[in-house]
């Protein structure tokens, strides 16, 4: 059997069509959605992923600033910054793109932004918002996952659900949204004993970990739900995911390809939730 590809980057065109009409449907309000995005040093990785959220803003009608500070920045500076970006009317979302430089207290900064304009849905208050399922900013890797499934009509209440990774921007809040949907979760990480003895009971399997090709067919049940969301730049200079994508395929029933699987869902919940604070603004009014 032959696994279906879940093709990322067509159902990312589907659902930042559905939310543009919700953007326009504000700037005729007289309110353009408004992203900030912070970036601080020069992490090559992060100043890409930073242009392509500009990009994919502009795409959707949202207006965008970059706010760029140099590796020396002072953890003073950029909560200041935060702080003018929290009254700045013109902007709903904010975003500090992660990791900062080692010299900062990562909780402090993301603590700074205020709750209405956490897009990322990092601030405690969001996690604390997740964990009770009364979710206001999802994160968005997680929450493009959980719009995959749901686009691709995959089934989740009552199904086992394995996740492999336990990271805060993914492993954690992602068991958190499939727990809500009624999936019975299990949580491994990358040095969980007997791995492949879990994995292989999963029905949607979930792969966080940032090891390239770590998880292979035998670890897999047949017909299962694959979902590769790392991304892992090879000597080469090609992408690939934490799953062996060529023997995988071969196995499970769905399956996410790197690239064009779970990235370009991510960028999009992060437009969907950033268009969702402007609405709400307009709601409070
Ligand atoms: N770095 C890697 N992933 C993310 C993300 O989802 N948000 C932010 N802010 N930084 C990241």
């Amino acid at each position: 059997m032959s696994a279906k590809i879940i093709d990322g980057n067509a159902l990312a065109r589907e659902v930042r069509a559905e939310w543009k009409t919700r953007a326009e449907r504000l700037i005729e309000q007289g309110v353009q959605p408004g992203l900030a995005v912070i970036i601080v040093g020069s992490n090559p990785a992060s100043s890409i992923y930073v242009r392509s959220k500009a990009k994919a803003c502009d795409e959707t009608g949202i207006y965008s600033e970059i706010h760029d500070f140099p590796e020396s920045a002072s953890q003073d500076e950029v909560i200041q910054r935060i702080q003018e970006l929290n009254r700045a009317p013109r902007i709903h979302g904010i975003l500090v793109q992660l990791p900062l430089p080692n010299h900062f207290e990562s909780r402090k900064v993301i603590e700074a932004i205020t709750v209405e304009k956490d897009v990322d849905g990092f601030h405690l208050y969001n996690v604390g918002a997740l964990v009770t399922g009364n979710t206001v900013f999802p994160p968005c890797t997680p929450f493009g996952v959980m719009k995959m499934l749901e686009k691709s009509g995959i089934a989740i209440e009552g199904r086992h659900a394995v996740v492999v990774g336990r990271s805060n921007i993914v492993g954690k809040p992602m068991a958190l949204m499939l727990l809500e949907k009624g999936a019975t979760i299990t949580i491994c990480t990358s040095k969980t004993h007997n791995l492949a003895e879990h994995t292989r009971r999963a029905d949607i399997l979930v792969v966080a970990t940032g090891k390239p090709r770590m998880i292979t067919a035998d670890m897999v049940k047949p017909g299962a739900t694959v979902i590769d969301v790392g991304i892992n730049r090879m000597p080469d200079g090609k992408l690939t995911g934490d799953v062996d994508f060529e023997s995988v395929k071969e196995k499970a029933g769905y399956l996410t390809p790197v690239p064009g699987g779970v990235g370009p869902m991510t960028i999009t919940m992060l437009l969907c939730n950033t268009i969702a604070a402007a609405e709400r603004t307009q709601a409070r009014v």
